[in-house]
């Protein structure tokens, strides 16, 4: 029989791959996630198996806005969470839902490799912003901003991948009000927040 593989990474026993960003497996939550499935399970709720809801299952919805709750130190609303498989997922959607093709967007420079391919996927203009020891360099954005009129921008305000710099409360503030007044989406792709 083939050696079917199910996950990305194949690695033989005590091997450590530092080219790939993935915990690993001796860190995943087996035992914690077979007792949860179990738990759900003898609910005697057999519409947890029918089709979900598009949003994602609301009982997880709600753990995860008291934990993005406790951690963000603000209140988040179950309602407003939207569950993807992964980042990625989630701008392929973000692309489909807040632009089109030619559309105008601001990333920092550099960025995330991979979400600079799925905005080209999307036949999006990509506007590249210089960033600093402190994140996003808010005066270039301010002068881009005389030029363009961007359907969003994606930020890593926290450990950027790659330069791993952390925007400050400061220039956080302004971008807010830069986008309140310009009228823009500010896409922040928080893939490392849980670290703080
Ligand atoms: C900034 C950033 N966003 C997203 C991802 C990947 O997210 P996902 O695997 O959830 O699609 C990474 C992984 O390296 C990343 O660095």
């Amino acid at each position: 029989m083939d050696n079917i593989q199910t996950a990305q990474l194949n690695l033989a026993p005590g091997v450590i791959d530092f080219g790939a960003g993935q915990p690993s497996p001796s860190l995943l939550p087996l035992a914690l996630l077979r007792e949860a499935a179990a738990n759900r399970l003898d609910q005697d709720d057999a519409s947890y198996l029918a089709y979900g809801i598009e949003q994602g299952d609301g009982f997880f919805r709600q753990v995860l806005a008291d934990f993005l709750s406790r951690h963000i130190q603000l209140p988040v609303d179950y309602r407003s969470l939207f569950l993807t498989g992964g980042a990625s997922q989630g701008l392929d959607l973000v692309c489909t839902l807040f632009s089109r093709p030619g559309d105008t967007i601001f990333v920092e420079e550099p960025s995330y490799f991979l979400a600079l391919r799925i905005f080209a996927d999307h036949g999006l203009n990509i506007v590249s912003l210089p960033m600093d020891d402190q994140g996003l360099n808010i005066e270039a954005l301010e002068l881009k901003l005389s030029q363009h009129r961007p359907a969003f921008l994606y930020t890593i305000p926290t450990f950027h991948n790659p330069s791993s710099v952390t925007l400050t409360a400061d220039r956080r503030d302004r971008l807010v009000q830069l986008s309140q007044q310009h009228d823009f989406i500010i896409v922040a792709d928080e893939a490392y927040i849980s670290h703080l």
